[in-house]
């Protein structure tokens, strides 16, 4: 599967529901939401309350990226409120193993983010255990940054991890993804493509969906 995974971090949060359906009819394939604390990273975005108002917006699967400190005090939260995906970072959470399990009892995939100067060997131990890993190709804090090109090499060192190891998790990147450097993320083994700026900064929203998604397409 190669998804496409719309950031809302980007949209016009006045009219949320009418962005979310302009790529929704581009072909794109969940919404990413993007919870941002103040601590973990120097941001505030928004919580549960705008992930439950997408999910009554959409019926496309909900993609949750929690940017936060002590994040095992509200996936419970965020489940309830409709996500289907949600990821912790390596670089805040101690006891890994224990979070990943209280993701998946609720019924959720569970996946592991890392930082772009997180060694992708740190998460050997975990890879088994996990549905999905979401690789930062910027430092997570905003939006229309640029992508850090190291991120290819580290996505064939993951996808390589994923064969030697015969496991299938799934494998997203984050940041800077646009229609010069998707195909190459692609062909490096990403599965999941979030995009914000590069979607929902563009003139013709459903034009630019339908563009990044022929790039992932075989
Ligand atoms: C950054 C967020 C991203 C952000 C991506 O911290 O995790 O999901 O929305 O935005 P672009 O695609 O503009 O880099
Ligand atoms: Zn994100």
């Amino acid at each position: 599967m190669k998804a496409l995974a719309p950031s809302i971090l980007s949209a016009d949060m006045t009219h949320l529901a009418q962005q979310i359906r302009l790529v929704e009819m581009g072909g794109s394939d969940l919404i990413h939401c993007d919870i941002m604390d103040g601590h973990f990273v120097p941001n505030i975005t928004f919580g549960p309350m705008m992930v439950e108002a997408v999910r009554r917006s959409t019926k496309l699967p909900i993609d949750v990226h929690l940017m936060i400190n002590d994040p095992d005090k509200y996936v419970a939260a965020f489940a309830e409120a409709g996500a289907n995906y949600i990821s912790v970072h390596r670089e805040e959470v101690v006891h890994l193993n224990r979070t990943i399990n209280l993701i998946k009892d609720l019924g959720v995939k569970a996946g592991v983010v890392i930082n772009p100067a997180t060694p992708v060997t740190s998460l050997e131990d975990i890879l088994e255990y996990i549905d999905f890993v979401l690789v930062m190709s910027v430092n997570p804090g905003f939006g229309g940054q640029k992508f850090i090109p190291n991120t290819i090499r580290r996505i064939k060192q993951l996808d390589e991890m994923r064969s030697s190891h015969e496991l299938n998790f799934d494998i997203e990147v984050d940041g800077g993804v646009d229609s010069t450097n998707i195909r190459e993320l692609s062909e490096a083994g990403c599965n999941i493509f979030v995009a914000g700026s590069s979607v929902f900064g563009a003139d013709n929203i459903t034009a630019a969906t339908i563009e990044l998604k022929n790039k992932i397409s075989p």
